[in-house]
């Protein structure tokens, strides 16, 4: 039995979930090993209903869950960033409790194939808060950046297992050799990645990386690199497929021990769209994606080949339907989240329960 926590979170968060929560609820139904449960308050939402973005209760609902489900972690509308200055604490905050340290994140690039970019998200660039100091205007402030080779090394298994699924294209391992330590470490594993496994990782400078990612047609099958040139990167991987809409995220501990807490978190890449929130206009290509990895994810749910239907559906809705307003061109036919959904159900033949998630909850 696979228990989901839902996080809706913030903005557009609760709203971009519907499609996928109602096919679990229908798998649920249908006896299915899985348990859906939440909504758990999450983010400036979290704070709204409890004071705080990421409340005992909801850490205490991850703590007896698989993994979590969420929306997005952010803006909402209503609140301003005086009143709640940092949500995305929350999500750092989740990743550090649970040891989530991986973020491997799927793009779907309209008529081309899938790119994964796979990078750490604890440690280098993305330490915990006793690696920083704050300036008080005068004295300076400091982000010590740590990267141990164990944790490198995971980073590279994870790539690994992705190049090899996706055979013949090409593979990057991106870093910064010519300043950063961390960066030569990087390399050196890189290299002893390519002679161990026969993945051959080209490295590639970030700067040159950046570029090529928007200049050339082809795009690698996998990228893996430091946290915060992967965040950056995957969003220009997001700008080349035309929406950052297109994008799953898994938040993974590769340690993948089920019975004690999450081991993953699933969420679309986007943000939490404040302005666009209750519009029910979004595209859901995202929500999808990571309901795809989770299900492949969960062991008792991936021998079931659900994640191959679910990716089967989406894809053959995305070939044959309008576009949502993201990647229309002025003028043309669109659907909205709801016909995007509908459809995507109709493809997977479920007679699912369409109730919103959460109902969106304004300051
Ligand atoms: C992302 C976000 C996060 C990150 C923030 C919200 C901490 O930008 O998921 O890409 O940098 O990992
Ligand atoms: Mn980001």
């Amino acid at each position: 039995m696979s228990t989901i926590a839902l996080l809706p979170g913030d903005g557009i968060g609760a709203e971009i979930l519907d499609g996928p929560v109602a096919y679990l609820r229908q798998l649920e139904r249908e006896g299915l090993p899985v348990r859906v449960t939440g909504p758990f308050p999450y983010g400036t939402t979290g704070w709204l209903q409890t004071g705080t973005t990421l409340p005992a209760e909801t850490v205490e609902a991850c703590r007896d869950a698989d993994v979590v489900l969420s929306g997005a972690v952010g803006s909402h509308p209503g609140v301003s960033s005086d009143e709640c200055p940092n949500p995305e604490a929350a999500l750092i905050a989740l990743r550090h409790e649970f040891d989530l340290r991986i973020s491997v994140r799927t793009v779907r690039v309209p008529g081309r194939p899938d790119v994964v970019i796979v990078r750490n998200i604890i440690g280098g660039a993305y330490g915990s808060p006793d690696q920083r100091v704050e300036s008080d205007g005068v004295r300076p402030a400091e982000d010590r950046l740590v990267l141990d080779p164990a944790h490198v090394q995971e980073v590279f298994d994870i790539a690994v297992e992705h190049a090899r699924a996706m055979p013949g294209r090409r593979t990057i391992s991106v870093d910064k050799a010519s300043v950063y330590a961390t960066s030569r470490l990087w390399r050196r594993l890189s290299r002893s990645t390519s002679e161990s496994s026969g993945v051959v990782f080209e490295n590639v400078n970030v700067d040159r990386a950046a570029y090529e990612l928007v200049k050339y047609d082809d795009l690698p099958a996998v990228i893996v690199t430091e946290g915060l040139f992967g965040d950056i990167l995957s969003d220009v991987v997001c700008a080349r497929a035309g929406s950052p809409a297109l994008c799953g995220s898994a938040t993974i501990n590769p340690d993948r021990t089920f019975g004690s807490g999450i081991t993953a978190l699933f969420e679309p890449a986007h943000g939490s769209s404040p302005h666009r929130t209750g519009s029910r206009r979004s595209n859901p290509t995202g929500s999808w994606l990571a309901l795809v990895d989770l299900l492949a994810w969960c062991p008792d749910l991936a021998a079931l080949g659900l994640h191959r239907q679910v990716r089967q559906a989406l894809d053959s809705v995305i070939e044959t339907a309008p576009p949502t307003y993201d990647l229309a061109s002025p003028g043309a036919d669109t659907i909205d989240l709801d016909e995007f959904n509908e459809r995507v159900l109709e493809a997977l033949g479920t007679g699912c329960d369409r109730r919103p998630v959460a109902p969106t909850t304004n300051g």
